[in-house]
């Protein structure tokens, strides 16, 4: 009776043991292979050497929140950890998810680099002051709209891959041991500008905004002056108007600045 009852016990225990190590054994043998599918983009992982130029690029800061959307192996997640950043990657396939945060353990940041399982569509980003991408063409069109919508000065990186019609502020090229996928393009979210501002004795700017390029005219007086080489790089506006240089820094509904001669301007909308 004593024996029946304890072998299938000891069976059991033994059949758990067997599937723990089997899922052990499953679990270590995961080996990424470039070009495995993944759901909207095929795993390629960015050279080493371009990711380090890529977080140059972006000025990443100790401190700062970086996420990489579709994190792969984890490389550029943990080098930006390796920064001092709180680093996210969010990546679709479990096994990468489980490769890269053991990676990242191996890396000793396993507490600074975080990954989420999941789409990278749905991952909340507002918080980003860096955003690092791998993705396609299509993929960044899709996203501009939300990238667009983050804080002014947060940068964007894509490795080899634009945004359309939303030019770079920066494409660099990775040399040294950068064989394939060696250059990258950086954004900085602009602010917000467009529409009419007031100036205090009566003038008007009119702002025209297409991304980080400004158009548009500045009434001052009788005098109506169109204006050139306009610019919003994040919260900082630059614009001539006639002979005179404008810079602002714009803040909500406020820009404040100075003309080229010193002489302080203000406008509000
Ligand atoms: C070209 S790899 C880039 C990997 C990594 N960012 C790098 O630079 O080394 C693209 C990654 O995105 C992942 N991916 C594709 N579609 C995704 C989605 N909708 N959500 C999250 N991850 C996705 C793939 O599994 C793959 O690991």
């Amino acid at each position: 009776m004593r024996l029946s009852q304890s072998f299938p016990r000891s069976l059991a225990l033994s059949c758990l043991a067997i599937v723990i190590l089997a899922g052990a054994a499953l679990a270590e043998k995961f080996e990424p292979r470039v070009g495995q599918p993944g759901k909207d983009v095929v795993w390629v992982p960015s050279p080493q050497a371009l990711v380090d130029r890529m977080l140059d690029m972006a000025k990443l800061a100790p401190g700062e929140y970086h996420m990489d959307l579709g994190s792969g192996d984890g490389r550029t997640v943990i080098t930006a950890a390796k920064r001092g950043a709180i680093a996210v990657g969010v990546e679709y396939n479990p096994n990468m998810v489980a490769l890269a945060r053991e990676n990242a353990k191996q890396a000793g940041v396993g507490d600074r680099a975080t990954f989420i399982e999941g789409d990278l569509f749905k991952a909340d980003i507002s918080k980003a002051n860096v955003i690092t991408l791998f993705l396609l063409p299509d993929i960044n069109l899709r996203l501009r709209p939300k990238l667009l919508d983050l804080r002014p000065g947060t940068r964007i990186v894509s490795n080899s891959f634009d945004m359309g019609d939303w030019t770079p502020d920066q494409t660099i090229q990775a040399g040294g041991e950068c064989t394939s996928w060696c250059r990258a393009h950086l954004w900085i979210v602009p602010a917000k500008v467009g529409g009419t501002w007031k100036l205090p004795d009566g003038g008007e700017l009119t702002l025209e905004q297409k991304y980080q390029t400004i158009t548009g005219s500045l009434r001052m007086g009788s005098s109506n002056m169109n204006i050139s080489n306009g610019k919003v790089i994040a919260d900082q506006v630059t614009f001539t108007a006639g002979t005179m240089q404008y810079t602002g820094r714009v803040s909500g509904n406020t820009i404040e600045g100075i003309a080229q001669t010193s002489t302080s301007w203000r406008a509000t909308r």
